[in-house]
């Protein structure tokens, strides 16, 4: 999956920099993340929509207001799931009618700030909201666009999917039951809020489409559904995000045109078969944009080689930086990027310095025998959900984001440092 450049001294470069040259002046352990990779992945995602569609980057995934600032200038939208996504995206400049607001359960204050700030979409997730929201727009006398989101009872998790097992968990308004038609009777009768279509969000890190094909065949059915009783047709329909990444040479994900393509033909066709106009398209990728366009730059410290068993490598990070092992037992690859090395390989465990030994980064992998404290490794596609679920587990300080581009890099998110840990604790 980690194609890695090296110089004539074989170093690992990135971005035309030597990784040498980035521990040495901005430390590790660090996020590296190569600018031209993050928006030439984002303008696959915009042109391979085409402008039919919106692409909604997920900023869950990470974000930042370097980031912000590159998806606007590549005409992408953006998610957010809260105010404190909300808040970067404005700082940025991001105009609030390309923003669209996420979560179960959106507070009164948290709604009153979306609508003020002129959000163009808010996807509502419960009856409650619906309420809460059409109070807040009728008192500011604005028409909100919404759109409901509803579960479509498939569970897409990595490879499979399964029909109906995912009914029980807090997102969402069924469609089994009548859950989502009851929602959508609510929205439609506050003049407050503008129904503009149905959203589903299924999973993450899938690779098969079928689950989206199902997701799209059940909000088709509930857009004619829609039709029906009310005599209206919704004219957006949003799949979420969910589309996987290579994290190890074991994954081959698809390609924004290839998904765009199959997407948009399972909407044509299930609106065909339904008689409605295909509404407009979006979708929420995350992962696929930011994933792999990031590594992990980690130095070595210790190298403990337990005997018929493996060496545990340690680095001078850990689960606060990246807690998918732990989490998920998510896997990576791992790379030793300082130099070249001709040793034999030996099975390694990549391990942090928190205090507890579930403290994972790489479960297992292979690095050169004559590894050694001061080596530089690195822990390719963290630019998902790394930096954005890092933590200051045991006071760590969370590592800076750097921005390389033709040559240069820059810091785009700053280490923490003691004193911002000291600042938030008053005492
Ligand atoms: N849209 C909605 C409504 C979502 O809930 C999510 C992710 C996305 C879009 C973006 O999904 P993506 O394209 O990035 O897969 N922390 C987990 C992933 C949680 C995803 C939550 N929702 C992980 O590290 O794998």
């Amino acid at each position: 999956s980690c194609t890695v450049a090296r110089n004539a001294e074989g170093a690992a470069t990135v971005g035309g920099i030597d990784v040498r040259r980035l521990a040495a002046e901005f430390g590790t352990p660090a996020y590296v993340l190569d600018e031209e990779d993050f928006r030439a992945r984002a303008r696959a995602w915009r042109d391979a929509f085409g402008a039919g569609a919106d692409v909604y980057y997920a900023g869950k995934a990470f974000l930042s207001k370097a980031i912000v600032r590159w998806l606007h200038e590549e005409a992408l939208n953006l998610d957010v799931c809260s105010v404190g996504e909300l808040a970067v995206a404005l700082a940025a400049g991001m105009p609030p009618e390309r923003i669209a607001l996420h979560g179960n359960n959106k507070s009164a204050d948290e709604l009153e700030h979306a609508v003020k700030t002129g959000v163009g979409h808010i996807v509502v997730d419960s009856y409650e909201e619906i309420e809460r929201l059409a109070a807040i727009a009728a008192r500011h006398g604005v028409r909100q666009q919404v759109l409901i989101r509803v579960t479509v009872g498939v569970e897409a998790h990595t490879h499979e999917f399964i029909a109906t097992a995912h009914e029980d968990q807090k997102f969402g308004l069924s469609l089994n039951g009548g859950a989502a038609a009851e929602a959508v009777r609510r929205v439609l009768g506050h003049d407050s809020l503008e129904l503009r279509g149905i959203h589903s969000h299924i999973g993450s890190q899938i690779f098969d489409m079928a689950g989206f094909e199902v997701a799209a065949r059940r909000v088709v059915g509930l857009l004619a559904g829609i039709r029906d009783e009310h005599g209206v047709e919704l004219p957006e329909i949003d799949l979420g995000g969910g589309l996987g990444i290579a994290y190890t040479s074991e994954d081959d994900p698809r390609e924004p045109a290839e998904i765009a393509a199959a997407l948009a033909e399972i909407v044509r066709r299930e609106c065909a078969a339904a008689n409605l106009n295909a509404p407009r398209l979006s979708v929420e990728p995350g992962r696929a944009i930011v994933g792999p366009t990031a590594f992990t730059l980690y130095e070595v410290g210790t190298v403990k080689p337990l005997e018929g068993l493996r060496t545990y490598v340690s680095v001078d990070g850990g689960m606060s930086d990246n807690i998918r092992t732990a989490l998920y037992d998510a896997e990576y690859s791992v790379a030793l990027v300082s130099r070249t090395s001709e040793a034999a390989p030996m099975l390694v465990r990549v391990v942090g310095k928190h205090c507890e030994s579930g403290d994972i980064v790489v479960r297992d992998a292979f690095l050169p025998s004559d590894l050694a404290p001061g080596d530089l490794i690195a822990v390719p596609a963290t630019g998902a959900y790394c930096r954005s679920m890092a933590s200051n587990y045991n006071h760590a300080l969370r590592p800076p984001v750097l921005a390389v581009r033709d040559g240069a890099a820059r810091v785009i998110v700053r280490r923490e440092t003691e004193e911002d840990l000291l600042r938030l604790d008053i005492g």
